[in-house]
């Protein structure tokens, strides 16, 4: 199964990522994470892309593009994958197609723009792992700490408020048309699409995700 995540900022593509592909047994690409590690690693990669993404601007589609191609030749994704965070413009979402990867289902995170700016101003996350908390609506057992690890919780750089709105905004110039560019198009790529209701409670999109999926071979 190859599944695209779209959605806005904090719209919790990378939690319900981690649910979707522990159930379908696939292995969640997300070209966020890819960059932080680069840039925490500080590769030429990460050094190249860190102030674009402190600003909350996008990285350049050949350099995602290639990041992407790289990754799915990898052994681990024989058995599918979920893009989180990818494609994020038109031409990434062609270099999809062109590509012949074979997308099967589209799901849309749906948030209003409020909401995305209350969850991530309260997101915290485990560096090494991505597990993302919220000190409100998904909060650590210990507060400040990882459940698995105990290590401390760190804050994003582009979970500023200003960068929330710059991120926003890209979303709705740049990634929102993706939503059209599959609806649209289903039946010519060969995808399901489905819009899910994302401003409800993580177990409740969860379960919205799962019976969508629900039905499909592994
Ligand atoms: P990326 O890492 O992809 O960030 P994003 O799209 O802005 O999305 P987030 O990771 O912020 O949110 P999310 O939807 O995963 O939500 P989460 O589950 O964490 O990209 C970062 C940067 O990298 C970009 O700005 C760009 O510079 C660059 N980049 C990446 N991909 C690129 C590409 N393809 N092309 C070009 N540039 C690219 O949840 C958010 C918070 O809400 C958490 O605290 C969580 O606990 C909480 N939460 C989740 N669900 C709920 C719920 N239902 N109710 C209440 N709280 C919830
Ligand atoms: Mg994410």
């Amino acid at each position: 199964m190859k599944i695209i995540l779209l959605g806005p900022p904090g719209a919790g593509k990378g939690t319900q990522a981690a649910f979707i592909c522990e159930s379908q047994r696939i292995v969640q690409i997300s070209t966020g994470e890819m960059l932080r590690a680069a840039v925490a690693a500080a590769t030429p990669l990460g050094r190249k892309v860190k102030a674009v993404m402190d600003a909350g601007e996008l990285v350049d589609d050949q350099t995602i593009v290639d990041l992407v191609k790289q990754r799915i030749g990898m052994p681990d994704c024989r058995n599918g994958f979920l893009f989180d965070g990818f494609p994020r413009t038109v031409p990434q979402a062609e270099a999809v197609v062109e590509a012949d990867i074979g997308i099967d289902e589209v799901i849309e995170i749906d948030v209003p723009d409020d909401v995305v700016v209350e969850r991530l101003s309260g997101r915290r996350i485990h560096e090494t792992s991505g597990r993302t908390y919220h000190v409100k609506f998904n909060p650590p057992t210990t507060p400040g700490r990882d459940d698995v690890t105990g290590e401390a919780l760190t804050q994003r750089d582009d979970d500023r408020e200003q960068t929330i709105r710059e991120r926003l905004r890209v979303y709705h110039g740049e990634t929102r048309p993706l939503t059209r560019f599959y609806r649209d198009r289903t039946s010519e790529l060969g995808v399901r699409y489905t819009r899910i209701d994302g401003a409800r409670s993580v177990e409740e999109i969860k379960q919205a995700i799962s019976s969508a999926l629900g039905g499909r071979p592994d």
